[in-house]
């Protein structure tokens, strides 16, 4: 069930590593690559990016050529390192100075990905590997084909620039093709370009209020107060990275007993601290129970991060549906109507139901809901593996 799915979604962590000893090529928009020998030819890559003809390259023009090669925040920080008189062109020198900084920053992500995912450290990273490294798995559903698209020499493995491929593909198809997947749930009025009050719409109960604030400003790159598609993109990449930041400053200061763990006392504060929309005490008083993956009454730093950020899908998401007297219980009529919606099986999940009503109230908590939830996945997997043998 995709709910469940979203409910264990978990953001990646952030590894420095050293660079690896030989520096791979690197397409960095059709036809042109970097080798990283610093002789970078940029005849090709003027010739596909500059499409006004003006001679020099905006960020937008960068973006549009190299969107689909390279990660989105190496292509800004190259421009912005690049661009040594700030006019916010790159022309003569400043080009190829850029496809060379975008060559060393994408070495360098290949080196961090590999010391963080390559778990049997074999150099390479393996489809198994893949799916456990949520730094560069961003797209579960469409992970099978990006993984055997960006496997070029098709080892079943990815090393080196196929690494590049895989973040790409992963974070967007085309710069344009994903533009709406991205734009559209946010942009109110269809003007094809999202505001700051839109994007903070778009991600009530997800993300911190400062964060949203920072990646809006790191992202719009021509500071005209809005996202276009390039830009949206890059912002939701900085959000993980902000998120990821501001989570292991808040986390430290409120785990008073430096021990890793935070009891509810010590979440509440964490909510407060962060700013998410929507996830208010209230919230994490009611659904605390759901944050730890076990019985666990106390939660560590990865099970807070998907407790706040996920904090509105899932269970507390289906509470919000079905919950109509507003008991922060479930009863049985409002199951009844919860398993219509969702097209579950009535006496499955009935008995689902009971068995987890432990207490035989008639009542789920948040926590039982999940329990019923997954028991009644299981159980009908277990009859369809039965029915299909
Ligand atoms: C993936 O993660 C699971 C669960 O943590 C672990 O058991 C498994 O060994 C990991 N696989 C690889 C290839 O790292
Ligand atoms: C968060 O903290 C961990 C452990 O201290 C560190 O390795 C990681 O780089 C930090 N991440 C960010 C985004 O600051
Ligand atoms: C929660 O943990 C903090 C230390 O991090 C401790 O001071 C506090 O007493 C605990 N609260 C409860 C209700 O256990």
């Amino acid at each position: 069930m995709k709910f469940l799915m979203v409910l264990f979604a978990v953001l990646g962590t952030v590894i420095c590593a050293p660079l690896p000893e030989a520096a791979p090529e690197i397409a960095v928009s059709s036809g042109a690559t970097v080798d990283g020998k610093g002789e970078t030819k940029t005849d090709t890559y003027m010739d596909n990016a500059d499409a006004n003809k003006d001679g020099q390259l905006s960020i937008d023009e960068l973006l549009e050529a190299s969107g689909s090669f390279l990660p989105f925040d190496v292509i800004i920080d190259a421009f912005k390192m690049a661009d040594k008189d700030t006019d916010s062109y790159l022309k003569g020198e400043e080009v190829g100075a850029a496809l060379e900084e975008a060559h060393l920053l994408a070495t360098m992500e290949i080196a961090k990905v590999t010391a963080a995912d390559d778990t049997d450290e074999n150099g390479k990273i393996s489809g198994e590997e893949a799916k456990n490294a949520t730094d560069i798995m961003t797209n579960p559903e469409h992970f099978e084909e990006d993984f055997a698209t960006a496997d070029a020499d098709k080892d079943g493995e990815l090393s080196g620039a196929e690494i590049i491929t895989f973040i790409v593909l992963q974070q967007s198809k085309r710069l344009s093709g994903d533009n709406d997947a991205f734009l559209k749930p946010a942009d109110n009025d269809g003007d094809n370009k999202v505001n700051l009050e839109e994007v903070t719409t778009a991600v009530k109960g997800y993300t911190p209020k400062a964060v949203i604030e920072e990646a809006f400003h790191q992202a719009d790159a021509n500071n005209d107060g809005f996202l276009d598609a390039a830009e949206h993109l890059l912002y939701k990449q900085l959000e993980g990275s902000l998120i990821a930041a501001a989570f292991n400053t808040s986390f430290v200061e409120v785990d008073e007993d430096m021990d890793g763990l935070l009891n509810l006392s010590d979440t509440l504060k964490l909510a407060e601290s962060l700013q998410i929309d929507g996830i208010d005490g209230a919230f994490v008083s009611t659904y605390f129970d759901l944050a730890s993956r076990s019985e666990a009454t106390l939660i560590d730093q990865q099970e807070a991060v998907e407790f706040l950020t996920t904090g509105k899908t899932g269970i507390p998401q289906l509470f919000e549906e079905f919950d109509k007297d507003a008991s922060k219980t479930i009863n049985s009529d409002e199951a009844s109507a919860m398993a219509v919606e969702l097209a579950l099986d009535a006496e499955p999940f009935k008995a689902a139901f009971a068995a987890v009503d432990k207490d035989a109230n008639g009542e789920l908590s948040p926590f039982e809901l999940r329990a019923a939830l997954v028991d009644y996945d299981q159980k009908s997997a277990a009859t369809a593996a039965e029915a299909s043998a």
